[in-house]
């Protein structure tokens, strides 16, 4: 009985590019798809960019355009780069549709019927001259604990302690620049802490809809006590009304973002009906239907889909998910993708340069696993191993058979590959089905690629040993020749099929040169007919050059000089519990006052000193601060700088810095601060150590 599964990936942000880490997300969920439909699976793949919010309005705002005109234009950027990395949805939409919102009204109402929404007053900053509430992630202020200028409204980046945006000392709105008031408005919550939503979401979590790792996150939860959600925005927001407030309150972004998988979904079965193929709505949307439904996403946004999301559901008459698959972020060379570094790498720019999307697929596909930890891009290793694995191993195998094919035997295959020498030769290629089966199922494609490649090795090794340039020699051994390559074509035939949800672009490629119908999982274990005739060799794939990656990183490497405005690049909340940091930079907002003039004397009463850095440690209970100890010649300093994020203190004893040597030495919670050590930081989280060139020693001063 074929399966029938609605699967979905994440929606992206309308206010920004595709870059390589969402591509992880989206290549993992299309290889599964892709291996499901190979099976013979209905499966309907379907996505949309997530179009509203505070963060979208203002950016619109900022370029002069409508939040209409801007999420057009992201739409067809994300569709071509998608379409770009082979990323094959069945439906790409957007949230901003009549269907999203019909969807998320009937919820909201059924919700409402069943008395999970609660009204409450809620006290937030507003900002009096753009009349709008804000956001935390909006307002700065100097923090309440070490007096550090502008930070973010709930924590702080210096000393490391967190508070609550109304602790800020002297707050300014980011957007308009003045300073919050305090408002009261009445909100909407989804009632997430009635007992039924904890019933159900304890249930619903230990029925196998989530991998270990996150059913154990909710048990911190849980644990922790379930809170109401608050689900509606006072305007201006860019959304959905909340029916029946008179446009008073929006849906919040989150609400209906995960609302847009059934928006999308019911778009595409109109399309399909539209079509002469329908397909059963309701089979999919409504409990019993006997279907899947099944979500990709990423680690940070668990938190809505395996709490809120399931909850609204159960309680609004849909079905709730089958399975939430999590993965982990990507990191590149090891660390944050980076701005700076140029490695914050866009799909436009890599496949711009004409990089293979294919090469991206498979090194992503490599490193997957089922779990939700991290998985590194290392470009020195992409590169080897798109070119040891995919080149080396097996498109190898082709074009090292195909010449004698076509030289000596008129295009054709050996009359009579057998079976059962083959199956005793590459019994993994054969009978491998299973083990790949069961592989791509359970997201453990790099189990899958390895055991690929070391059938890929295999026939290498095979072929080897039995020398077909030596046989080509000698006519009375051109049948066994003949054996051989016929036998190195069959199994990169079976290669080429348990690759194919990875590689879909070259399967394609090998089906034309192979003059086969298009590969399907129930080809597995079968083998080309005798005399089967193939088509001359054409270049299959070919290699990744480091000047390429080279030229990437270059591409991407944004230069300091222009910052960009503060509004723009800050993504809305991810986590309900806490708002996370996304950049570190402290630029921004200042970098409108900084045109006024100082003197050279104002700058001259800054000591700056280059110091050595003796000792470098953690502190107990900061999450941001390393203690240095710091030589300046005449005497050594205490300093503690909120640099931990960037540096290991194990790498940092004995290297120079650069410090304030004057600054009024500050107490803090972990001791006295006696200065300051500089360092760069732009748009990024990242931070650098200012030092001198090699020479200078501890004491000389810097003017
Ligand atoms: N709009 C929300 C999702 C709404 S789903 C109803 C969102 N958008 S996002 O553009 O920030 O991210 C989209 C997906 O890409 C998320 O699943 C996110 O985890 C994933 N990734 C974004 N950056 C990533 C990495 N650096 N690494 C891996 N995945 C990442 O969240
Ligand atoms: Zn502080």
């Amino acid at each position: 009985m074929p399966r029938r599964i609605l699967v979905t990936s994440a929606l992206p942000y309308a206010n920004g590019a595709i870059h390589l880490g969402h591509l992880v997300e989206y290549i993992q969920t299309d290889i599964w798809v892709r291996f499901q439909r190979l099976r013979g699976h209905e499966v309907h793949y379907v996505c949309a960019d997530d179009t509203h919010g505070t963060p979208i309005m203002l950016r619109a705002e900022q370029e002069g355009i409508t939040p209409e005109q801007l999420i057009a234009r992201v739409f067809d950027e994300h569709t071509r780069d998608f379409a770009g990395f082979l990323v094959d949805f069945d439906n790409y939409y957007t949230t901003n549709s009549p269907e999203n919102r019909a969807f998320c009204e009937d919820i909201y109402s059924q919700l409402e019927k069943n008395g999970l929404i609660a009204r409450r007053s809620v006290e937030q900053f507003y900002d009096p001259v753009k009349t709008m509430f804000l956001p935390d992630r909006y307002i700065r202020g100097q923090c309440p604990k070490c007096g550090a200028k502008d930070q973010y409204g709930d924590a702080c980046e210096v000393c490391g302690s967190t508070y609550s945006p109304t602790d800020l000392i002297e707050p300014y709105s980011v957007v308009s620049g003045a300073k919050p008031v305090r408002k009261a408005s009445e909100h909407y919550f989804f009632a997430l802490s009635d007992p039924r939503c904890q019933a159900f979401l304890k249930e619903w979590t230990r029925s196998g809809t989530l991998q270990p790792e996150a059913a154990n996150k909710m048990d911190e939860w849980f644990a922790a006590g379930l809170q109401d959600w608050d689900i509606s925005r006072d305007p201006p927001y860019f959304g959905f009304p909340i029916p029946g407030t008179d446009g008073r309150k929006f849906f919040y972004v989150w609400l209906d973002a995960p609302v847009g998988y059934f928006a999308s979904f019911r778009n595409h079965c109109d399309r399909r009906a539209a079509a002469g193929r329908k397909v059963d709505l309701d089979a999919f949307l409504r409990p019993g239907g006997g279907t899947e439904m099944v979500h990709f996403i990423g680690k940070d946004i668990l938190y809505f889909h395996a709490l809120f999301w399931p909850a609204m559901l159960e309680y609004s008459g849909y079905r709730t998910p089958s399975s939430v698959y999590a993965h982990g972020f990507l990191t590149v060379n090891g660390e944050k993708m980076s701005k700076s570094r140029g490695t914050f790498i866009t799909a436009e720019s890599y496949l711009a340069l004409g990089l293979n999307p294919e090469w991206l697929r498979y090194y992503y596909a490599a490193k997957l696993n089922g779990t939700m930890e991290d998985i590194d891009l290392n470009l020195e290793d992409f590169v080897a191993r798109v070119n040891a694995d995919l080149v080396g191993k097996y498109v190898n195998i082709a074009s090292r058979a195909a010449g004698f094919i076509h030289k000596h035997f008129g295009g054709k295959l050996a009359p009579d590959v057998d079976r059962d020498s083959f199956g005793a030769e590459f019994p993994g290629l054969l009978a491998g089905v299973d083990v790949a089966t069961e592989a791509y199922e359970r997201r453990e494609y790099g189990k899958c690629l390895r055991m690929i490649m070391q059938g890929a090795e295999h026939v290498n090794q095979y072929f080897d040993r039995h020398q077909p340039w030596s046989l080509a020699k000698d006519p009375t051994q051109h049948a066994k020749l003949h054996q051989v390559c016929s036998t190195a074509l069959n199994a990169f035939r079976l290669l080429t099929l348990f690759l194919k949800p990875v590689l879909p672009r070259l399967a394609t490629d090998v089906e034309k040169f192979l003059a086969i119908q298009p590969l399907t999982w129930s080809d597995a274990g079968t083998l080309l007919p005798g005399g089967h005739a193939i088509r001359p060799y054409g270049h299959l794939m070919g290699r990744l050059d480091g000047k390429q990656i080279d030229a990437l990183v270059a591409a991407n490497r944004e230069s300091r000089a222009a910052p960009s405005p503060a509004v723009a690049s800050h993504s809305p909340q991810r986590h309900p519990e806490r708002q996370t940091h996304a950049s570190a930079d402290a630029s921004q907002a200042t970098a409108a006052s900084s045109a006024v003039h100082i003197s050279i004397d104002d700058f001259a009463k800054v000591d700056l000193r280059v110091a050595r850095i003796v000792k470098a440690e953690h502190v107990d209970g900061a999450d941001k601060l390393l203690k240095l100890t710091l030589d300046i010649g005449t005497e050594t300093r205490t300093v503690f700088a909120g640099i931990k994020s960037a540096y290991d203190p194990a790498t940092l004893e004995g290297r120079y810095a650069v410090m304030v040597a004057n600054l009024a030495p500050r107490k803090m919670r972990f001791g006295t601060s006696e200065g300051m050590v500089l360092a760069a930081s732009g748009d990024g989280p990242e931070l650098f150590l200012i030092g001198p060139d090699s020479g200078a020693s501890p004491g000389m001063k810097v003017r």
